[in-house]
């Protein structure tokens, strides 16, 4: 009798962990009056996890773009979301380095109709552990990210925020 019951509550236990998550998404609304907003895609990709930003509103040129430590867009200036996502205790740095922050996902650029686009895999942002950027926050800046200034690559203030939620599977 003992045994059974432990085999069915193995079982239910089984059955009710949550499904792998292989898709997240990142609504972006306006930080005040900025009139920033877009939309950021994560997915399960080779080697990391796939990237995939469109967002409008902006003035031409780069901004800073990076995975924040919380999912917190309360604040009337978007501070609530924390610093650089950092779970590796690392220096601030550019996308492309193997040495930086897990959030440091570099700029997005503009053009003139103040729209920007970015597609890349990202290396060290993953759906688990301690690098897991689910629930945390994506912060888009209103100057470039200088990939060198610690410990925000002097990107200014905060014109747009989100957070980043599991989305269905497709
Ligand atoms: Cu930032
Ligand atoms: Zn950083």
């Amino acid at each position: 009798m003992k045994l059974t019951a432990v085999v069915f509550l193995a079982a239910t236990a089984a059955v009710a962990a949550p499904a792998t998550v292989t898709k997240a998404v990142a609504v972006l609304n306006p930080v005040g009056a900025s009139g920033v907003s877009g939309t950021v895609t994560f997915s399960r990709a080779e080697g990391g996890v796939k990237v995939s930003a469109h967002i409008s509103g902006l003035g031409e040129g780069a901004h800073g773009f990076h995975i924040h430590e919380f999912g917190d867009c309360s604040a009337p200036d978007g501070t609530s979301a924390g610093g650089h996502f950092n779970p590796t205790a690392q220096p601030h740095a550019g996308p492309t380095a193997s040495s930086r922050h897990t959030g440091d996902m570099g700029n997005v650029v503009a053009g003139k109709d103040g729209t920007a686009t970015l597609e890349y895999v990202d290396t060290h942002a993953s759906f688990e552990g301690e690098s897991s950027v689910l629930g945390r926050g994506v912060i888009v800046h209103e100057k470039a990210d200088d990939m060198t200034t610690q410990p925000t690559g002097a990107a200014g203030a905060r014109v747009a925020c989100g957070v980043i939620g599991a989305a269905k599977a497709e």
